[in-house]
């Protein structure tokens, strides 16, 4: 992104505060891991989205006129010895297009006098611990000194609301980044793949930390920064268990891995999942399952274009799966009836229990309304260049009456989708999906 970029993104939200308002947004805290130690520091989406800057200790501050300042951590030799070059207050104008800048401990003495004749002020809600407590403070300030004419602001608005709708469509210059992240992506699967049935046919021991660590090594190499959530490298049941993470589990012969992994590339996530079988080939019933998330993954997909709702690849998924499930005998058919039977009672949720779809941007879980803005609880309309993943599955728990060959067998499939006018472009998929294409690439 450019100057001009974040420029046009801080006028365009100065629009939404009217004359008289202003914005208060801080970037992320820093978070001990323990003792001396710091997890690495990421900025804050939302004003990384505003100003792309990546230190830590900042606060920017729009007003309706378009005004905006900064507050940075100052110049200090000593410090920056330790923990690198600061762009410091003086040089922060010039380097981010803002109108003024500060040292960061000049906060609180400033923003009242900002507040002072703001109608209203706009900070995000619920998202930084203590921030409620602080603008209270600065609004007391203001007050304080009414008597010498300060005029403090009578509204408090959530700024969520309106940057949770600008991150919502995507530019093309984000969708670039999107896709070079995706590919990036893309490219790391196809490597634990290909390291995978490598290690087993040469009878290797293999656990799930050495496809992580694959993993991680493509997307550094390729310049992401850093994944964009903790890599999830299942081997055979631990797929069952959605949240999981890799761990140290072994690789056998015969099961399946189910990988969710993707990077972050300059401040933008990707979420790829894949599974696959360790050695290179499927298993009957792994390939019936497979089959199945697979066909209700295309249903998603036809499903997915600006004019449809946000629930319809969902719904699209479910009908497949359902019917997949009553098919292979996950499910009973003399006892719970139709595949309407079956969605409208949810017998489906033993197997699948998580939704297909959410946003993808900034977050992975992305932020945006899921629900119609002048339509309460009706599902979103998809409209071109907004981003979501597709990521129907199957998890298959031991339990009464489900057939013992599907025992811990769990499947996703997840692509990364950006709506067009007339369907969705899938830009994860420089890593196939297609068991036959899978099972070709791990032969190689
Ligand atoms: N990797 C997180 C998700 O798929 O939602
Ligand atoms: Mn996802
Ligand atoms: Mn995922």
């Amino acid at each position: 992104m450019t100057h001009a970029h974040y420029l046009a993104r801080r006028a365009a939200l100065a629009a939404h505060l009217g004359p008289h308002g202003i914005a208060i947004v801080p970037t992320a805290p820093v978070q001990q891991r323990n003792r001396d130690n710091d997890f690495q520091f990421r900025p804050d989406s939302y004003f990384h989205y505003l100003c792309g800057f990546n230190e830590p200790q900042a606060w920017l501050v729009i007003r309706g006129d378009g005004h905006s300042t900064l507050f940075c951590q100052p110049k200090d030799l000593e410090r920056e010895i330790w923990d690198g070059i600061r762009l410091g207050p003086q040089a922060a104008p010039a380097a981010l297009g803002v109108d003024a800048a500060f040292p960061v401990e000049q906060l609180d003495a400033e923003l009242p006098g900002l507040l002072d004749g703001c109608d209203a002020v706009w900070f995000p809600f619920a998202t930084h611990k203590g921030l409620e407590t602080r603008v209270d403070q600065w609004l007391g300030n203001v007050r304080a000194r009414a008597r010498q004419g300060a005029v403090a602001p009578q509204r408090l608005c959530d700024l969520c609301a309106v940057l949770d709708e600008m991150r919502l469509f995507k530019d093309e210059r984000e969708l670039s980044t999107m896709r070079r992240a995706a590919q990036i992506s893309a490219a790391a699967h196809i490597r634990a793949m290909q390291l995978s049935a490598r290690m087993l046919r040469s009878g290797q021991p293999l656990f799930e930390y050495h496809l992580d660590a694959e993993l991680l090594h493509a997307f550094r190499q390729h310049g992401s920064q850093y994944p964009a959530y903790p890599s999830i490298v299942a081997a055979g049941a631990n797929a069952c268990v959605l949240h999981y993470r890799a761990d140290a589990g072994a690789l056998r012969d015969g099961e399946l891995v189910l990988i969710d992994a993707g990077c972050e590339l300059d401040g933008y996530a990707s979420d790829i999942t894949r599974t696959f079988p360790a050695n290179g080939r499927f298993s009957g019933p792994q390939r019936a399952l497979y089959d199945l998330v697979l066909a209700s993954q295309q249903a998603a997909v036809a499903a997915t274009r600006a004019g449809a709702r946000f629930n319809d690849p969902h719904e699209a998924t479910l009908k497949v799966l359902a019917q997949g499930m009553l098919d292979l005998g996950l499910l009973d058919k003399n006892t719970l009836g139709s595949v309407d039977d079956v969605i409208a009672n949810k017998n489906y949720f033993q197997f699948y229990m998580h939704r297909t779809s959410h946003w993808l941007g900034m977050d992975v879980h992305d932020c945006g309304a899921y629900t119609e803005p002048r339509e309460p609880k009706a599902s979103r309309i998809l409209q071109a260049n907004m981003v979501l993943t597709l990521e129907p599955g199957i998890y298959v728990r031991p339990a009464a009456g489900v057939p013992e060959a599907f025992h811990h067998i769990g499947i996703r499939i997840e692509d990364d989708a950006v709506v067009t006018a007339d369907g969705c472009e899938l830009i994860s998929r420089g890593v196939p999906v297609d068991p036959d294409a899978i099972e070709t690439l791990m032969r190689g």
